[in-house]
């Protein structure tokens, strides 16, 4: 069995008094994973880069922890998937860089995983190596915003009406990004 180079596990206490726990994604988190994806709303599904409602998709997902240029994590409560993040580098001249995307469940927001969740896959973009780290999210997206400032993250850019959502309507999105070894990004940060 290969090692993990990334292990990071975490246990947070909620505004509701729940733990959360963040750990790395497991090969048993299989039918978990799919569950989750299944109980998202339609639009979030929108925002993920792999399609969370096919089973394939899902073993990818499983198969790809020990990618050396992945990086993936979940929140668990009560053994439930509440949450999923991860970071992936960039191809090409953009391999300096990982991309974080972060979602947790409708259910679970505003309790603190989001926050929690954000810590851990940014300290695994960390363990990758990258010089640079990005997100993007809809401009409207005040959580999202809010979480990744707060980690010192600054906006880089804003395209206007590049997503489109299942009514049809577009909306601006936003790229806020981190750079590793910058004086001035994070300084706040260990
Ligand atoms: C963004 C997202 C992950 C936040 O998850 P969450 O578990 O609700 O986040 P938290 O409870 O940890 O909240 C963290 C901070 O976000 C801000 N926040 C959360 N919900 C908010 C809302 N509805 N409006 C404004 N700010 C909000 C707050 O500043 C909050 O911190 P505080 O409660 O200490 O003030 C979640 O809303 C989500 O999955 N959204 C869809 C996908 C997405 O937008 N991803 C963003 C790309 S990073």
């Amino acid at each position: 069995m290969k090692e993990l180079a990334w292990s990071h596990i975490a246990t947070t206490v909620l505004r509701n008094g729940k733990t959360a726990f963040i750990r790395p994604l497991e090969e048993a988190d299989r039918f978990e994973l799919l569950q989750f994806g299944q109980s998202l709303p339609q639009d979030d599904l929108l925002y993920l880069e792999d399609d969370f409602l096919n089973p394939d998709i899902i073993t990818r997902l499983i198969n790809a922890r020990f990618a050396s240029h992945w990086r993936q994590c979940v929140a668990t409560i009560d053994n439930r998937i509440v949450g999923y993040a991860s970071v992936r580098q960039l191809p090409g001249w953009s391999n300096h860089v990982g991309r974080i995307m972060l979602l947790v469940g409708s259910e679970w927001r505003r309790c603190g995983v989001g926050n929690a969740l954000a810590h851990s896959i940014f300290e695994a973009a960390r363990d990758l190596g990258v010089s640079k780290v990005v997100v993007e999210m809809l401009e409207r997206q005040a959580a999202g915003r809010a979480i990744f400032e707060r980690l010192g993250f600054t906006l880089e850019g804003r395209l206007l009406a590049h997503a489109r959502d299942r009514a049809g309507q577009d909306h601006n999105l936003i790229i806020l990004a981190y750079h590793v070894d910058s004086p001035t990004s994070g300084s706040h940060l260990s």
